[in-house]
């Protein structure tokens, strides 16, 4: 009902904010793009803002911020113990998912910290509907193990399935019952990151932590992308909700809530919140000995003055549907233009199927990461890989690959315009048609192979690229 569509009836990105404040942003020619991927290992997370036009890398804690926002970061209560802006976003999660009490950290993988110093011990497992990095490092860390449950619609990269993050609800029932005894407590992601930000039903959120009530098992919400979450659930499952409602329905669900409110609130920071007393008292105490005093838990408190404000924001139908229109129209003009992507489209970003863009690519050569590294040197924007490169080494010998090989372009809210997606969708359909000259990229001879090591590449197709570009596009940036 609040979507606003063309007079042809196709839905219309609109903007439903009016800019106040501008940073400006720099567009390289591509001379200097190709010099500066190289700079950087090839490797978009090595890149520098100053060589970046469009920063896609991620919409973690860069959303732009309101105007009420940044004027509540101005009456911020700074004290070390008691500060008055504690009660204020307590008050405010009260509100909104009626838990009683908060504790704040700085951010989500710290939330993840310490739940899995509080619940985990050796030998414990976490099965969850899907993994997600920060949260399975901090579980491995205690010992622990973690099994993902995802129905296997989730996986398949072109659908029209309209929530790909749901558990399958017979492998949940499964573990459940056959490991009861060293099962610490299951996760529930919204908004599934690492298969394209793809939402989960509320009847599977729900059935989940049904599910474990009735075994006395603990249900642990990751809400950090719980956001466009909502906005799917109230388009796609219960129109007839408020967003508020659906909200209050799922966290009455669930034991123990934690958000990275670097993503969840527009702000930067993390948050726990549970109606267990004996739970709270536990996890306080790690809060003090590695965030900070419990009143700030490592957070600025001008951050969390923003988050107090920028909840209400997260509750508001028509600024939350804004990422879902601008991921659905970029993923639309993409795929009209025989770009393959991830669909439907979900939240957080628009996820490339790099191996379809670069078929010629084998697994071992890095589609997504090298194709991150072309997008870059044709647009000047930089998206994030999610494939090979990203995923840990479990056995040093084998080389892991993703399941997946994207590449994530990802949606900061309120960041960019449509003329710059726009402009983005123009250069990959001219890389697309140059995708032939993509090559391959490689971890140098004795490299630690993280993920945000520097790579280099196989030939000097990077050059050849940016030759081709300067043919074609002659003088223009
Ligand atoms: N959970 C989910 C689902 C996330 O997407 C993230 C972060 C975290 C937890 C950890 O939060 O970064 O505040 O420590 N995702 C970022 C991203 C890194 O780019 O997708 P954090």
């Amino acid at each position: 009902m609040n979507e606003v569509r063309y007079f042809s009836r196709t839905p219309m990105p609109l903007e439903m904010h009016k800019v106040c404040i501008v940073q400006k942003t720099n567009l390289p020619p591509v001379e200097r793009r190709v010099e500066a991927i190289r700079e950087a290992g090839f490797n978009s997370y090595r890149l520098f803002s100053e060589d970046v036009y469009l920063d896609m890398l991620t919409d973690s804690g860069v959303n732009a911020m309101t105007n009420e926002q940044l004027g509540a970061m101005m009456v911020a209560d700074e004290a070390y113990a008691g500060t008055m802006t504690y009660k204020k976003l307590s008050a405010k999660l009260t509100e909104i998912f009626g838990k009683t009490y908060f504790l704040p950290a700085h951010q989500g993988r710290a939330c993840e910290h310490i739940l899995a110093k509080t619940f985990v011990r050796e030998g414990d497992l976490v099965p969850m509907n899907f993994m997600f990095g920060t949260a399975v490092a901090q579980i491995s860390l205690m010992g622990g193990s973690f099994v993902s449950l995802l129905d296997d619609k989730g996986l398949q990269k072109q659908s029209d399935e309209p929530f790909k993050g749901d558990f399958d609800e017979r492998k949940l029932i499964s573990i459940l019952d056959s490991e009861a005894e060293r099962i610490a407590y299951v996760r529930i992601e919204a908004g599934t990151n690492l298969i394209g930000g793809q939402p989960i039903s509320m009847r599977s959120m729900l059935r989940a932590a049904e599910l474990c009530r009735e075994r006395g098992i603990m249900s642990v919400l990751d809400a950090s992308l719980l956001q466009d979450n909502l906005h799917f659930i109230k388009t796609r499952e219960h129109p007839e909700l408020t967003i508020r409602e659906i909200t209050r329905r799922i966290a009455d669900a669930m034991d123990i809530i934690y958000f990275s409110a670097r993503k969840f609130g527009f702000g930067r920071g993390g948050v726990i919140i549970t109606d267990d007393e004996a739970h709270y008292l536990d996890m306080k105490a790690y809060v003090s000995r590695y965030e900070g005093f419990p009143t700030y838990g490592g957070m600025s408190i001008r951050e969390m003055e923003a988050i107090a404000v920028g909840l209400d924001d997260t509750m508001d139908e028509v600024t939350i549907s804004q990422g879902p229109a601008f991921i659905s129209y970029l993923c639309a003009e993409l795929s009209k233009n025989g770009v393959d992507v991830v669909t439907p489209p979900g939240g957080l970003g628009c996820h490339v199927d790099a191996r379809k863009f670069v078929p010629h690519i084998p697994l071992a050569q890095y589609p997504a990461g090298s194709l991150a590294a072309a997008i870059y040197i044709a647009s000047g924007a930089r998206g994030m890989e999610r494939g090979g490169i990203d995923e840990p080494w479990e056995d040093p010998n084998v080389e892991p690959f993703g399941a997946m090989e994207l590449v994530r372009l990802a949606m900061p809210r309120r960041v960019y315009t449509v003329s710059q997606l726009n402009y983005l969708i123009d250069r990959l359909i001219w890389l697309k048609q140059n995708a032939h000259i993509i090559g391959g990229l490689r971890f140098p001879e004795g490299s630690k192979r993280h993920f945000y090591d520097a790579l280099e590449s196989i030939g000097d197709w990077p050059q050849a690229l940016a030759a081709k570009f300067r043919e074609d596009f002659r003088d223009s940036l």
